[in-house]
């Protein structure tokens, strides 16, 4: 038997009512913002990965699904989305639009990982991008966007930490800092670390490994090396986030583990689902736009990963049913009665009614069984007597209640339907 891929996963129906609530959830918050949708291919040259998510990160040095097309052109299918907004920005002309730019997404992923709870190789994102406020205001209305999509899902046990990674003014000395620390504990770090001395001594700092984590402890915080601006971006970005009744918690180790990043990073970890805790990560990213060949744009934004939502809500005992109960079961009896219930079902969904009738020849027992397990809110039997005298009994599968009707009359039918 063929299996799908490893890493990959089915939804079901049983289980898409979650999914559909959490992007319904994403899309209204996003509105209530003032954020519009933006869409964007599954696949990039790349090299916008290499220049955007960066040379040194585990997703562009491990985990891209990279393959060459026909033509010979290297293409990968997007690890994440940020990059691609960006690379639309600059193609499409938008970095000249009215700012603030705010853009969100709902997108699949690929990367190659080790597949675990809240761990897959295609997952999926829901993304919020604001471009052109470099102010800490719009670092604190990207949190708060996170943080009401958050409440809205009912989600509960989440901690949010925030950090700031400096600018390409402050960050070398800060690099070197943490350099000169770690080289002391060389023979000690873990083998990726080691590797990470020379290219990204910053993503020692997040290291699940117990030796490494250990060592990390009193590493020098980048806070204590922020520049002025910088420092006082991050008092304001905690000002804002006071006043909005936002709590949150500096955490020194949040570094976040893509190139793109300038000063504020932030993620928001739920305390119940396990190793994959991060349900949402993001942050300001200055330098971006002009790295892909654009203009001087600022950025930040965020992603929040829907399978680790959906562990989440789980562990907070939101619990999604699926609402479509068929309005009406028309059980039939005969060819004829098979034949005309067709016909009242159709006009019924031309009115907007979900109906339903029996296609598989079941008998009038199995039929009813059927309409009991679809839940259907109404039945009616329909046999010759029936369409002889053009009336058949309604039934409320709710209270039982019974009501004649005209079989004839579709006005009435969907009137009595309508009624809860
Ligand atoms: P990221 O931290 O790589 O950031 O991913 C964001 C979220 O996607 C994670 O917090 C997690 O919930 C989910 N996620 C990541 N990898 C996986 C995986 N293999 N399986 C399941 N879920 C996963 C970004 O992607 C940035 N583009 C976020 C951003 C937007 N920063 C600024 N703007």
């Amino acid at each position: 038997m063929i299996q799908k891929p490893r890493g990959t996963m089915d939804i079901l129906p049983k289980d898409v009512a979650t999914w559909q609530f959490i992007e319904s959830k994403a899309r209204s918050v996003a509105a209530k913002f003032g954020f519009s949708e933006i869409r964007f291919p599954s696949f990039e040259s790349t090299e916008l990965f290499h220049r955007g998510v960066g040379d040194s990160t585990d997703v562009v040095q491990k985990e891209m699904y990279t393959f060459t097309d026909r033509e010979g052109r290297s293409l990968t299918l997007r690890p994440e989305g940020t990059a691609s907004v960006a690379r639309t920005l600059i193609e499409n002309g938008m970095c000249s639009d009215t700012m603030p730019l705010k853009l969100y997404y709902l997108i699949n992923c690929f990367r190659y990982e080790k597949p675990q709870a809240g761990r897959s190789r295609e997952f999926f994102q829901f993304g919020v991008e604001l471009f052109g406020a470099a102010d800490a205001a719009a670092d604190a209305e990207i949190i708060a966007v996170a943080h009401s999509l958050i409440k809205e899902l009912g989600i509960k046990n989440t901690k949010l930490h925030i950090n700031s990674i400096g600018c390409p003014e402050c960050r070398p000395a800060y690099r070197q800092a943490l350099k000169d620390y770690f080289a002391a504990n060389t023979a000690e770090l873990c083998d990726t670390c080691k590797g990470r001395l020379e290219t990204n001594p910053l993503r020692i700092l997040d290291c699940k490994s117990p030796v490494c984590s250990e060592i990390a402890k009193n590493a020098p915080k980048t806070v204590d090396h922020l520049c002025p601006e910088c420092k006082q971006h991050m008092d304001e970005l905690e000002g804002y986030l006071q006043e909005m009744g936002i709590e949150y918690e500096i955490d020194p180790h949040i570094v976040r583990g893509l190139d793109y990043y300038t000063r504020t990073v932030y993620e928001f970890i739920a305390t119940d689902i396990g190793a994959q805790s991060t349900i949402l990560g993001g942050g300001r990213y200055d330098g971006l736009i002009k790295d892909l060949g654009g203009p001087a744009l600022s950025g930040i934004g965020f992603a929040a990963g829907i399978t680790r939502l959906i562990l989440a809500m789980e562990k907070s005992g939101v619990n999604i049913e699926s609402e479509n109960r068929p309005a009406l079961y028309i059980a039939s009896m005969g060819k004829d009665a098979a034949k005309y219930a067709m016909g009242v079902v159709a006009k019924l969904r031309c009115e907007g009614i979900y109906a339903e009738t029996d296609l598989v020849g079941r008998s009038l027992k199995a039929q009813m069984k059927y309409a009991d397990k679809k839940r259907a809110k109404f039945t009616l039997i329909m046999g010759d007597s029936e369409l002889e005298n053009n009336k058949a009994q309604l039934k409320n599968m709710d209270n039982s209640q019974q009501t004649e009707i005209a079989l004839d009359d579709i006005g009435a039918l969907k009137a009595m339907l309508s009624v809860e």
